[in-house]
């Protein structure tokens, strides 16, 4: 994996931020973020999940790694605003410093980014600007690039937009299949996504 972004982890006095973590789905990028909290390589600890599928295997993993999570079920609300409303109420009991969305799949809407200002970050597994929105990889794939990536990027009102703080690049190869791709962008994902978030935290501390 090549990081476009500054290789090194910088270093950051004071106490950790405290991160909090939208999820969706299987939530392997919340672990690596747990693990690189876990293991030092973060100044940040997970204080909470927030998740919207029942069933989702990331509640799961905060179960298994002491995370508290809360489910907030977009299918209970009438618009995307009332469901991010009750997401900002959930937030805001953990009293996060910075939101990681890791495979969250629902739009964030100006009640959510106006509660979190230039604090929310998201993963996308391209590199931007190219193959916005969903199936990224499998838009890359199709494409026949032969360097795809991961991007970690401030989250904006425009979905996959915003400025971006770190980007790995991928390699596509010959005899690649759409899930060996896939694996590959995940392994540098779970690398690239907490360098991401201490380089931001740094920047933000400077
Ligand atoms: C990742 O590929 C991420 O880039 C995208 O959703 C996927 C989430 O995977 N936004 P996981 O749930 O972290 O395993």
């Amino acid at each position: 994996m090549l990081l476009v972004s500054p290789e090194t982890t910088p270093s950051t006095g004071g106490p950790p931020a405290r991160l909090a973590v939208l999820a969706s789905g299987s939530g392997s990028n919340f672990e690596a973020i747990c693990s690189a909290s876990l293991a030092g390589d973060l100044p940040a600890q997970v204080v909470g999940l927030v998740y919207n599928n029942p069933g989702a295997f990331v509640a799961e993993r905060a179960a298994r790694l002491g995370v508290e999570a809360v489910l907030v079920d977009h299918r209970d609300f009438g618009s995307r605003d009332a469901f991010d409303a009750a997401v900002v109420g959930a937030l805001q009991t953990f009293e996060p410093d910075w939101i990681a969305m890791a495979g969250w799949m629902r739009i964030a809407t100006s009640t959510l980014l106006e509660a979190f200002p230039d604090r929310i970050v998201n993963i996308h597994p391209s590199l931007l600007p190219s193959f916005r929105g969903l199936h990224a990889v499998e838009q890359a794939f199709a494409a026949g690039v032969r360097i795809t990536g991961c991007t970690v990027h401030v989250v904006r009102a425009v979905v996959d937009d915003g400025p971006i703080i770190a980007q790995a690049a991928v390699p596509v190869f010959a005899d690649d299949s759409l899930e060996s791709l896939t694996e590959r962008i995940h392994a540098a994902e779970h690398l690239l996504y907490p360098r991401a978030l201490a380089l931001a935290i740094a920047a933000a501390r400077r």
